[in-house]
This record gives structure tokens, C-alpha cells and sequence, in this order.
């Protein structure tokens, strides 16, 4: 089978490591890749925007199956447009994709299907916004309504605050994602992700976790896109996964499907779980980077089979082996990351680190320049360890950062705390 896999982040490595040990994977292309990525697949330079160019580059490439790892080209539509072109595709049509691309189409959702949310109001405009909060007062929780990479959310501890985000959002700070806004009631509770392949009829969870949006220890500083994760997530117990099935993904499948909108792909559920009763936070229609990395280190190879018979709907014929063991993974970021950061810098002993089945470093914003590897992105290496407990696995990832000489970055030394 030739495979091309979209994107070019930690996410997409762990995608392309787990794929390669399948045996079924003959080719394997990533576009556009990066340093680490070309280490085990051919780097091909295509506009994964592009649904012509990407449907051009198969079919001259004679590719069976077609991975999307993140959510932009799934916001635009280039599923739709790869399986007009008959190709095999994982990840939903633009239509599904707005599960992601919009929070009030989700709202929407979610109130037709009955699906535990927080209590919500959606504004196009900047007054009535501002009335809402004096009327309902904080915490409140102000979103961008569009996609807006990860930085559209505020949630807000004070009037003021609140107050201010409606400010910046509707003077275009957050650009046309800004343009409409959610505000919704602050939940209080356990944060976890939950992930679920669905092919428009059956429901096959594959694994949970925990990520660290702040850039700090101790959870302080901006959010980021994700500082680090481990999986399995401890608060989500058979029960509250079964309720997370039954009252929220369940619904929402059927209500997309008789909307005529069916999903395909991965479903990123992120949960608020209080007193054993799971709410929606949001989804996510692509897998969660670094989560991804977490759940690759933990599936291998089996994880190819799972797609293709999500992307043949075929999901009913399979199931999950499961090994019961953790994984965990540190983001190594540029330093001033999420803001300005440096680029360029050179990072050494990579190949000092163990590769094996039990320790990877994925690359996320890497490339080689004269033989070296260099960071060119923010999020630069997701260094993860599987164990047959969490400390085992913790041990495993930091001993491995430690080793990294890269005076460019840096990374928390607090992952996974919650459940240690
Ligand atoms: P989102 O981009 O929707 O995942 O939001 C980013 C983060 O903001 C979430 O992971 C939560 O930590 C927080 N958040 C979003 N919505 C709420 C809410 N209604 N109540 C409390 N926290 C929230
Ligand atoms: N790590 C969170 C996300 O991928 O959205």
C-alpha cells in the first residue's frame, strides 16, 4: 500500500512511525514532512491546502490511502475534494469538519442532540456581547468563533476581562475568527481528551489522555498549543467513558448523520468531568498534538488497519489489542515560544537517545541545514516514552531530554503531574 500522510508536525512523525511498522505500508510520503520525518519516509513539497494539487501529486504517485493530520486542510474541504477524485481518504468532509472549524455549529449540535455542554450565547456583535457578560457575570468563557489555532479561547476570571477579550475580538486582533463570538458559562472540573475513531456508524475509542496547555511548571504562563501529554488518562474510568459514548458522541454522530454530514475520522473529544459526570469542552476533528504521539507509542503498528477500515466503514469488523501501558511525551520548545521565538538554533544529541519501540523523539518543527538539526518552528521535539507504568514512562522521556543539548529550547519538568 503507498500511503501519503498530510502535515508536517510531531503528530504527523508519530503518524508515519507508527504506519511504517505495519507491513501492509509499502511507500510511505509525508507532506511537507520534516528533518525527523525524513529519516523514514520520502518529503514530498505540496500546498496540503491545495485539494487539486494534493489529488495531482496521488495520482502520479500511485497512492492507495491518504491521511490528513490537521484540521486546515480538513477546514477547507480537500477530504471532499481527494474523494471526488476516488482516492481513500481518512478525515472528514468540510461540512463534518465544522465540528472543529465552528463553535456554534457545535453549540448547534450539541443542543439538538442533547449533549452535556456548558451553557452558551453566540454574538455577532460587539454591545450585545458586552450586555451578556454584565448580565451573567465571571468566570466566563469568551471563544473566537472560527478556527484560530488554539488562541481563540479566553477564559476569563473577571468582568474585565472578559469585557476586554469582546474588545480584541471584535477589533480584529484574532482576525476573521473574531468576527462572531460564544461566550459560554466556565465549567469547573478534570480536563481530559478522549479519542474515538467513528465511520458514520460505529463508535471505537482509542485511547484518552492528558495534555498541558500552559508553557510553565506548575501550569502558569500563556497557553500553548501543548507542552506535553500522557495517556491513559486516569480520570476517565470505564464509566465515564461509557457516559462520554452514550450521552455526547453517540448523539452527536447520529445528529451529523441525519443532518446528511456524516463523520469520518478521528473525533477529539475534549471532557470536563466533575462528580463523575463528563461535559463537552470542545472537539477536534484531527488527533490532538502532542496527544497523538502518546497514543502512536502505545498502538504501533495496528493503528494503519484501524484507519483504512474507518475510512472503508468498516470499523465494526475491528477492534483495539491493547497493551496496558503508558506513555508519555515533553514538548521541547524554542525559547519565547508561544510568542516570538528564536530560529535557527542547532540541536545535538539526537543520536545519542535510544529508537526503539519503548523511546522516540518526534520532530515537529525541524529541518537539517548543513548536516544538522535545526529548529525552525516553536514546538521542535516530542521526546516520549512508553513504560508499564506512568514512572516508568516518565523516567524514560526525561532521561531522554536531559540528554538533548539544545540550549535554544527548553521544556516542562512537570509532566504528567496530575496522576503522579
Ligand atoms: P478550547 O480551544 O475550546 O479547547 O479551549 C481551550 C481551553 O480553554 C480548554 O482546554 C479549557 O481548559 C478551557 N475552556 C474552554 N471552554 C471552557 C469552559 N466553558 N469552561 C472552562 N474552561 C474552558
Ligand atoms: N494539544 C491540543 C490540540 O492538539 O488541540
Amino acid at each position: 500500500m503507498n500511503i501519503l500522510i498530510l502535515g508536517s508536525g510531531g503528530r504527523e512523525h508519530s503518524l508515519a512511525w507508527a504506519i511504517k511498522q505495519n507491513p501492509k505500508c509499502d511507500r510511505l510520503i509525508v507532506a511537507p514532512g520534516n528533518a525527523g520525518i525524513a529519516a523514514i519516509a520520502d518529503c514530498a513539497q505540496i500546498d496540503i491546502l491545495d485539494g487539486d494539487a494534493v489529488a495531482v501529486f496521488a495520482e502520479e504517485n500511485a497512492i492507495d490511502f491518504i491521511i490528513i493530520g490537521p484540521e486546515a486542510p480538513l477546514a477547507v474541504g480537500v477530504a471532499d475534494r481527494l474523494r471526488a477524485a476516488g482516492c481513500l481518504v481518512f478525515g472528514p468532509s468540510r461540512a463534518a469538519a465544522q465540528l472543529e472549524a465552528s463553535k456554534s455549529f457545535t453549540k448547534t449540535i450539541c443542543d439538538a442532540a442533547g449533549a452535556p455542554t456548558a451553557a452558551y450565547a453566540h454574538f455577532t456583535d460587539a454591545d450585545s456581547a458586552r450586555a451578556y457578560i454584565r448580565d451573567q457575570g465571571a468566570p466566563i468563557v469568551v471563544k473566537a468563533d472560527g478556527l484560530a489555532a488554539g488562541k481563540g479561547v479566553i477564559v476569563a476570571m473577571t468582568e474585565d476581562a472578559a469585557l476586554q477579550a469582546i474588545d480584541d475580538m471584535f477589533d480584529g486582533s484574532f482576525g476573521d475568527a473574531g468576527a462572531e463570538v460564544v461566550i459560554e458559562e466556565f465549567m469547573e472540573g478534570e480536563e481530559a481528551s478522549f479519542f474515538v475513531l467513528c465511520d458514520g456508524k460505529t463508535i471505537l475509542p482509542i485511547g484518552t489522555a492528558q495534555d498541558h496547555k500552559r508553557a510553565f511548571d506548575g501550569d502558569k504562563g500563556p497557553n500553548t498549543g501543548g507542552m506535553g501529554a500522557y495517556s491513559p488518562a486516569p480520570v476517565m474510568t470505564d464509566a465515564i467513558t461509557k457516559k462520554a459514548i452514550s450521552e455526547i458522541i453517540r448523539p452527536t454522530m447520529d445528529e451529523m448523520t441525519r443532518r446528511g454530514t456524516q463523520f469520518q475520522g478521528v473525533l477529539f473529544c475534549g471532557l470536563m468531568i466533575q462528580n463523575g459526570q463528563p461535559r463537552l469542552v470542545e472537539y477536534n476533528v484531527r488527533f490532538g498534538d502532542p496527544e497523538c504521539q502518546c497514543l502512536m507509542m502505545r498502538l504501533g503498528g495496528q493503528v494503519l488497519d484501524l484507519m483504512q477500515a474507518c475510512a472503508e466503514g468498516r470499523l465494526a469488523e475491528t477492534q483495539v489489542n491493547w497493551a496496558d501501558d503508558h506513555a508519555l511525551t515533553v514538548v521541547m520548545a524554542a525559547n519565547g515560544y508561544p510568542g516570538d521565538y528564536e530560529k535557527g538554533s542547532v540541536i545535538a544529541g539526537l543520536d545519542r537517545q535510544p529508537q526503539d519501540s519503548a523511546h522516540m523523539v518526534f520532530h515537529a518543527g525541524t529541518t537539517t541545514k548543513d548536516g544538522q538539526v535545526t529548529a525552525t518552528g516553536g514546538r521542535v521535539l516530542n521526546v516520549t516514552a512508553r513504560g508499564a507504568t506512568l514512572t516508568e514512562a516518565h523516567e524514560r522521556a526525561y532521561a531522554m531530554a536531559q540528554g538533548i543539548d539544545w540550549p535554544g529550547g527548553f521544556y516542562r519538568s512537570d509532566i504528567g503531574w496530575r496522576a503522579l
